[in-house]
């Protein structure tokens, strides 16, 4: 018996990248995959048909059972198709896996209005609209599994994101809540951190020796290697797992943390500003963040 066996998984954004990874790590696991992808650029501009057929092709030539679909998950009726095609299609849903995603880097300074909607918009709302679609009949069904892509963008920080972090975390809070929400009907759901060579990153600069090297070790965060993970989270092996940020960089799989308090101070009298000044900043100091970003705390070149 395989581990996905007749499970009927929608994985969005799967023409390319971790999500077409994704798409043939499940079909080959047993499940049925409904593609989804709009076939766009890394910065959202343009459509093509392609990329979701292609990997339906690629699904069915390996003797698995596949479905292109092209709706955007960027809007609320769009994810309703998407969530129809699937039930369409196979019956039944099993899976959600929110992995679409696009990038508009620029330093918040300079980000436009429109940079940032793009980017919460396919990222924050598009995982809510497709999530909420698929929510009735994972309740009625009582059972159900959410994979949500985060970014340690959104969980250490980044330079020239602003958009992409405030969604990636965003993300974070939609996972927990439908965790805790839907939990009575049996409904799972988990965050994934990818660290993964996709074109996303790949147009790092190759000019000198410096960068050509570092973009070798970077090929090592093969986005294959995030599939495993993704799949036993969608199984029923992984069934008491839910409201957890994984992170996976090549062999190298992290349980990250979920904010609790650090350390308190208390002062029976109540607070001033003065004596917060005096007091409570420097109790609380020696315990700040420094301002890290993802490379800063993922230090080390991936195993
Ligand atoms: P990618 O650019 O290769 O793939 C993203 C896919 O989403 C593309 O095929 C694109 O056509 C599709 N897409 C974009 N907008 C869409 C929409 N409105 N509706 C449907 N499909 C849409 O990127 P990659 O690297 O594979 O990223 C996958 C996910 O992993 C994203 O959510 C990304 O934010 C996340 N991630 C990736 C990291 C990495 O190191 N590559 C790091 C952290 C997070």
């Amino acid at each position: 018996m395989k581990l996905l066996e007749d499970k009927a998984v929608l994985v969005t954004g799967a023409g390319g990248g971790i999500g077409r990874d994704f798409a043939l790590a499940m079909a080959a696991a047993g499940a049925k995959i409904l593609v989804n992808d709009i076939g766009t650029s890394v910065k959202g501009e343009g459509r093509d048909a392609g990329p979701a057929q292609k990997v339906v092709d690629e699904i069915r030539a390996a003797g698995g059972t596949a479905v292109a679909n092209t709706d955007s998950v960027a809007d609320w009726e769009c994810a309703n198709r998407i969530v129809q095609c699937a039930v369409d299609s196979f019956q039944r849903l099993d899976v959600v896996v929110n992995n679409a995603g696009i990038l508009r880097d620029r330093f918040f300074f300079n980000m436009s209005v429109e940079e940032w909607r793009a980017v919460i918009d396919v990222h924050l709302n598009g995982s809510f609209y497709v999530s909420r679609a698929a929510a009735p009949h994972f309740r009625s069904q009582e059972s159900g599994c959410y994979v949500h892509m985060t970014s340690t963008s959104g969980l250490v920080g980044n330079l020239g994101q602003a958009n992409y972090s405030a969604a990636k975390l965003g993300i974070v809070g939609l996972s927990k809540s439908i965790a805790l929400d839907m939990a009575r009907y049996k409904v799972r759901s988990n965050c994934i951190a990818p660290f993964a060579f996709s074109r996303m990153i790949g147009s790092i600069p190759t000019e000198t020796e410096d960068q050509k090297a570092r973009v070798e070790k970077l090929k090592a965060m093969e986005t294959a290697k995030i599939a495993p993970l993704a799949v036993c989270l969608a199984s029923e092996a992984a069934r008491d797992v839910t409201g957890q940020i994984f992170a996976v960089r090549a062999n190298e799989i992290f349980l990250m943390s979920q904010s609790r308090p650090l350390r308190s101070v208390h002062r029976a009298e109540g607070w001033t500003p003065q004596s917060i000044a005096a007091h409570a900043l420097p109790a609380l100091r020696a315990h700040f963040y420094a301002l890290d970003r993802s490379q800063d705390v993922f230090s080390w070149d991936p195993l």
